[in-house]
C-alpha cells in the first residue's frame, strides 16, 4: 500500500514537471513586443519613432501596416540580417530598426492615425501591438508665430514714435535755449550803456 502511494506521487510530480516544462518552453518561444508608448503626437513635417522591443525563439519578421478609418496599408516587413522591404508609398520616410522599431519622417497629416506591429517568428506563430498617431496642423503654430511678430513690430513702432516725440522734444529745448542763450547778450549790449 505504501509503495502504491509512492508511486502514485511520483507519476503526478512526473506530470507536474512535465507541464512545467512545456509551460516554460512555451514561454521561451513565446513572441514578445515591449515598447514604452503607445500613444504619440507629432506635428506635420516632424518626425516619429515608434520605440519597440521584440524578441521571439529564432529570427522574428517584424511587419508594420498602417490603419484608419478608411484605409490599411502595408508600410514594410524587415527580418533583421535578411531583408527590409519598405512598400513604395513609404521609402525614404522609413528607418527599419532590428528590435522593430520604426523611424517615420516628414509626418503628413494623412500619417495619423494606428499603427500596428505585427511579429512573427519561425513556427509562422504572431503576435501584434498597435500605436496610436495623432499629427497636429502647423497652422497654429504659425498663428502664434505670426501674432508673436504682431506684437513685436507694435512694441517697435511704439518705441520709434516715443523716440521721435522724446526727439522732437530735445530739438524744441535746444532751439528755446538757443533763443534764450541770444537774448541775454541783446540784454547785456543794451545794457552797457547804463
Ligand atoms: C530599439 O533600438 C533603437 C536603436 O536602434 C533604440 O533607440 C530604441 O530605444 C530601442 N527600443 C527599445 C524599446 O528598446
Ligand atoms: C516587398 O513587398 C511587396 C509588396 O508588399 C511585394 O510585392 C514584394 O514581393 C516584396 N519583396 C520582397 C523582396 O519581399
Amino acid at each position: 500500500m505504501p509503495m502504491l502511494h509512492d508511486r502514485f506521487w511520483d507519476l503526478h510530480d512526473v506530470a507536474v514537471l512535465f507541464c512545467f516544462t512545456v509551460y516554460v518552453c512555451h514561454l521561451a518561444r513565446a513572441i514578445s513586443i515591449q515598447y514604452p508608448q503607445q500613444g504619440l503626437t507629432r506635428s506635420v513635417q516632424e518626425d516619429v519613432f515608434f520605440s519597440v522591443d521584440v524578441s521571439c525563439n529564432g529570427t522574428p519578421t517584424v511587419q508594420w501596416t498602417f490603419v484608419s478609418s478608411s484605409v490599411s496599408r502595408a508600410i514594410g516587413t524587415w527580418r533583421p540580417g535578411a531583408f527590409t522591404n519598405i512598400t513604395a508609398d513609404y521609402s525614404g520616410r522609413v528607418e527599419a530598426h532590428s528590435n522593430g522599431s520604426m523611424g517615420l519622417s516628414d509626418l503628413r497629416l494623412q500619417d495619423a492615425g494606428y499603427y500596428v506591429v505585427t511579429v512573427t517568428d519561425e513556427t509562422g506563430s504572431s503576435k501584434d501591438a498597435g500605436f496610436a498617431l495623432k499629427v497636429n496642423e502647423v497652422l497654429y503654430e504659425d498663428l502664434q508665430y505670426l501674432s508673436v511678430s504682431a506684437l513685436a513690430l507694435a512694441c517697435l513702432a511704439g518705441l520709434l514714435m516715443l523716440t521721435m516725440w522724446l526727439l522732437d522734444k530735445v530739438y524744441r529745448k535746444i532751439v528755446a535755449w538757443k533763443r534764450r542763450k541770444q537774448m541775454p547778450e541783446n540784454d547785456a549790449t543794451e545794457l552797457q550803456p547804463l
